[in-house]
């Protein structure tokens, strides 16, 4: 369970995130919100990469604002990011195993581990090919892999469907609804995509200009009528 307390992060003259309270609770948590919401700012708070102004967040019991950026690596904090990451011209087995390094899951595991990461992504391709070489779907599950590598706890990913087409999103789907139950990992699924929220996420908290406007089991969220204005960009201060 990760649990967020009155957070609040300020740039000059922005709030992108403004006293939010919010439970992720376990499973594959979903994170929606129009453009500029605040989600990948909130990703960036939890991987440590922005200081909030105020708030706590917990995850698992651990004060994770307290935590050193490195040790929450260490922890089991993974994310994908909004931009792929994969180095190009390293294979596909070496951009898994350079985060492995980071992961503090043991040495004498790493090829076992990488390797079982790769397969359960689905990745179909030569462990030893070059990321250059694939197409867009596969450097996505190599993303994923990479999230999954090691001992995650918290694996939060932003918008891996982004740009995929519609009939590539069912397999990422089932990869990302296994992941809780292979790797016990929390994760928080940031997407666009509300047919691949829908499929992966029971519970969904929804953002809007940096305001928690909604949480909860994800088909009743999706009903809301605030989400519903929210998405069409017609919301109103509550
Ligand atoms: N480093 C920064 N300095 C100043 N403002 C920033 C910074 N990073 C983000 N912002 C602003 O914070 C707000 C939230 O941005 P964020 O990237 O978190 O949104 P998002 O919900 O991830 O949007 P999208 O769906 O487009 O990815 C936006 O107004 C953005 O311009
Ligand atoms: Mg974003």
């Amino acid at each position: 369970m990760i649990e967020v307390t009155a957070l609040t992060v300020r740039f000059a003259g922005v709030t992108p995130i403004d006293d939010v309270s919010v439970v992720f609770p376990g499973g594959t948590c979903g994170l929606i919100g129009p453009n500029g919401a605040g989600k990948t700012t909130f990703f960036n708070v939890l991987s440590g990469f922005v200081r909030p102004a105020a708030g706590t967040v917990t995850a698992f019991g651990e004060n994770l604002l307290k935590m050193a950026d490195y040790r929450r690596a260490r922890w089991g904090l993974r994310r994908t990011f909004q931009t792929e990451m994969a180095v190009e011209q390293l294979s596909i087995f070496d951009n898994v195993a350079m985060i492995h390094e980071h992961s503090g899951a043991k040495r004498s595991a790493r090829r076992d581990d990488v390797l079982s990461a790769i397969e359960f992504v689905g990745l179909n391709a030569n462990p030893s090919s070059k990321v250059g070489r694939l197409g867009a779907r596969e450097r996505r599950l190599v993303e994923v892999a990479r999230a999954v590598v090691g001992r995650p706890r918290v694996v939060l990913l932003d918008e891996p469907a982004a740009g995929l087409p519609d009939e590539e999103t069912g397999h990422l789907s089932a990869v990302i609804k296994q992941i809780p139950e292979r790797y016990g990992a929390l994760v928080i699924l940031v997407d666009h995509d509300m047919a691949l929220v829908s499929a992966c996420c029971e519970t969904t908290a929804v953002l809007d200009f940096g305001k928690l406007i909604a949480s909860g089991p994800t088909a009743e969220v999706l009903r809301n009528e605030h989400v519903i204005r929210a998405y069409l960009g017609t919301e109103e201060e509550l």
